[in-house]
Formats: C-alpha cells, sequence, structure tokens
C-alpha cells in the first residue's frame, strides 16, 4: 500500500462506484486528480461580464496532463489481466503517463512516436520513466495504426484512448466539476486531437445525470487546431501540422464518439488558428496565473472566437427557454489538459528570453524601467 499524508487517493478509490473495478483489481495509482477548477476573472472581464468562467487544470496531475485519470484504470486493469507490458502511440503525454504507471505496477512500456515531434518535456519523462521509445519518421496516426496491429499479435496492453479503460478514468475529470459546481456547467470546452477525452467527458455527464447527481447535461464545445481539424472539415487531414503538437492528429480514432457528444448536445466543435492559441496561451500565462501547453490554450481560444460570435449569448437563450436555467448569464468550463513545463521549447520561442546584461545595477536599473 502507498502511505500517503492527504485523504484524496486517487480517481479509482474516489470514484470507485462508477468505474470497472472490483476488489480483484490492484490499483495502480499515483493519486491523480483532485485537480483545481479555478474563477478566471480576466477572461471574465475579456467576455464583458457576459459569463461565469472556470478553468479545470489538470497540468496539476502526476504526470502533468490528464492522461493520468485514464491511465490508472487501463493500468490497473492490465495489470489484473497479467500482462507485463504495455504499449501506445502518443503525440507525448499519453507516452508520459503511460509510462510512469507502467513503471509503478512493474510492468514494462513502450511508445511509438511520430519523430521530432514530441515536446522536449514529454520526452524527458518518458526517457526517465524508462519506456522503451520507438520513434518513427510519420506521424501520430502512422503510430497508432502501428500499435493497433501489433497489439492483436502480441499479448501487450494498448494504452490508448481505443482502449475503454482509458475513456472510463478519464470521465473523473467531469464528476469533479460537477461535484466542485454543484451541477453540470451550462458549456464545456476542451481541446480535441484523437477525441476519447471529448468522448469520455461526455459519457461521464451523461452516467451523472443518469445518476442524478446533476440536473442538467452541457453543451459540449470541440476545439481543434485549423491545420488539424478533421472533425471540423469532415475528413481525415493527411499532412496534419500545428503548434499544439499534442492535437496534431489527422484521423481521431474515437471520430464517431465525438460527433456523438457534438450532436446530443447540441453542441459544436470548431477550429482555432494557431495565431488565436499562441494568443490564449499567453493570456492565461500572463493573466490567469497558468502556464499550460499550446493544446491546452486552444479551449480558451475556442471560448474567445465563440464569444465573438455571439454563441454563447443565442445559445444560452436557447437553453433557457428550454431547461428553465436560473442563472443570469452562463457558466462555462474550459478544461486546460496538460502543463506548460511539457512544452518547455514553444515558451522559449513564443515569448523570447531577452539578451544577458552586463552585472551591474544600472543595466538592471534600466531594464527595468522600461517597463515602469
Ligand atoms: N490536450 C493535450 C495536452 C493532449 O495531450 C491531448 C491528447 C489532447 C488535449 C486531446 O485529447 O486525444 O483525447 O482528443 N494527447 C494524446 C497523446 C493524443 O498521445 O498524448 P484527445
Amino acid at each position: 500500500m502507498r502511505l500517503s499524508v492527504s485523504r484524496w487517493q486517487g480517481v479509482i478509490a474516489h470514484y470507485r462506484d462508477f468505474l470497472p473495478v472490483t476488489e480483484k483489481t490492484p490499483i495502480v495509482t499515483l493519486h491523480e486528480g483532485n485537480t483545481p477548477l479555478l474563477r478566471a476573472r480576466w477572461l471574465e472581464q475579456l467576455l464583458d461580464q457576459k459569463a461565469e468562467v472556470y478553468l479545470k487544470f489538470e497540468g496539476t496531475n502526476p504526470t502533468g496532463s490528464f492522461k493520468d485519470r485514464g491511465m490508472t484504470v487501463a493500468v490497473s486493469k492490465a495489470l489484473e489481466r497479467g500482462l507485463t507490458i504495455g504499449i501506445c502511440a502518443s503525440t507525448g503525454n499519453t507516452s508520459a503517463s503511460a509510462a510512469a504507471y507502467c513503471g509503478v505496477a512493474g510492468m514494462k512500456c513502450a511508445i511509438v512516436v511520430p519523430a521530432g515531434k514530441i515536446a522536449a518535456g514529454k520526452l524527458s519523462q518518458a526517457l526517465a520513466h524508462g519506456a522503451i521509445i520507438c520513434a518513427v519518421h510519420g506521424s501520430f496516426d502512422d503510430a497508432l495504426r502501428i500499435v493497433r496491429e501489433l497489439t492483436k499479435e502480441l499479448p501487450i496492453a494498448l494504452l490508448n484512448s481505443i482502449n475503454p479503460d482509458r475513456i472510463e478514468g478519464q470521465k473523473t475529470c467531469v464528476f469533479e466539476i460537477c461535484d466542485a459546481l454543484g451541477d453540470a456547467p451550462d458549456f464545456h470546452i476542451l481541446p480535441v486531437g484523437n477525441a476519447g477525452n471529448i468522448t469520455s467527458h461526455w459519457k461521464g455527464y451523461r452516467e451523472y445525470f443518469e445518476a442524478g447527481r446533476i440536473s442538467q447535461l452541457p453543451v459540449m464545445v470541440g476545439v481543434q487546431a485549423e491545420g488539424a481539424a478533421p472533425l471540423v472539415r469532415g475528413e481525415p487531414v493527411p499532412n496534419p501540422e500545428t503548434i499544439a503538437t499534442a492535437i496534431r492528429i489527422g484521423n481521431p480514432a474515437s471520430w464517431q464518439g465525438a460527433i456523438k457528444a457534438r450532436d446530443e448536445s447540441g453542441g459544436t466543435i470548431i477550429a482555432v488558428s494557431d495565431e488565436a492559441i499562441v494568443d490564449a496561451y499567453r493570456l492565461l500565462a500572463r493573466r490567469e496565473g497558468l502556464f499550460v501547453e499550446p493544446a491546452s490554450a486552444a479551449s480558451v481560444a475556442g471560448l474567445l472566437k465563440l464569444a465573438k460570435e455571439g454563441y454563447f449569448e443565442r445559445k444560452f437563450a436557447q437553453l433557457k427557454s428550454e431547461r428553465r436555467v436560473e442563472r443570469e448569464k452562463p457558466l462555462i468550463v474550459c478544461v486546460l489538459t496538460g502543463h506548460g513545463l511539457k512544452d518547455p521549447q514553444t515558451a522559449l520561442q513564443t515569448f523570447q528570453l531577452p539578451e544577458p546584461l552586463p552585472p551591474t545595477v544600472d543595466a538592471v536599473k534600466r531594464a527595468i524601467e522600461q517597463v515602469m
């Protein structure tokens, strides 16, 4: 047993009734979950106080992204089944999480990643946790095809979100949001890559609704990067490209799940430009105190784009007439999926480090006076 001074014992311990575990399941946990839900005052000001906005910061999970919620379930179940090796394709975060949880479970881990396209922090994590790293000359979509075929032949646990255990664990993000707010928000915004998370979050809301824990379902808003927006275009993108490498995916595995979440919730999936992602990335770091990775900033880029178009006002008026919502203004949650430290290179390139100064009081004084 893991000893901990905190009462929080991870998402399986907390949400056991909603997860596919039994007394026989050995629980592999790093006490993931219980992440902050923060009120975004600066963003609300930008929206002219027309909405109440919260940010669910998943960067505080043990490996720095939401993937840990799914990985605790997927690796626990793999161990229960007696498997000794796990594998995943990844744009980085899944591999970091898989490597850490397999390590704790005493399992080996192999990761298949697009060569040269993984942010430095994520690759460092996979290396440090001892994963077997297979970087391929190809995209994430190629990597996923390879691990799918390989796991048909060999007794290896597939740890991507096409494994239903991953989807189950990731639902806990919305359980936490609902528990903190006392009900579901009106709008739930998140970035979409392979589309496992949007599939999982919608499933979570449905289950909480059916269990009587919430009185309404949110409108789901998925955000893709313009250069990697197959769900918006309605067809796979052969050579996806975006600064948000985590969601650089041209043919999402959970395509149908994303469409279902969008349509059943009356929501939308939109694309935002890399410039808009960088603007949101900067704003979150400078004003909300949250250093997230570019893919995570896509949520907020989507929020700002839709707010400008009057989407929330229009849609909220419709919700009010349908559901007798008593709130004055819409309650919106943006999920910030991963930590900014995952991708230090993008931060250094985007924010530009100034030249070093001579070691004198004068030089430092002049530098400070420039911003006063
Ligand atoms: N945000 C971050 C930080 C991610 O790492 C990912 C996916 C997403 C959003 C999108 O989630 O794929 O469920 O739609 N990362 C995967 C990986 C693909 O390999 O780490 P999704």
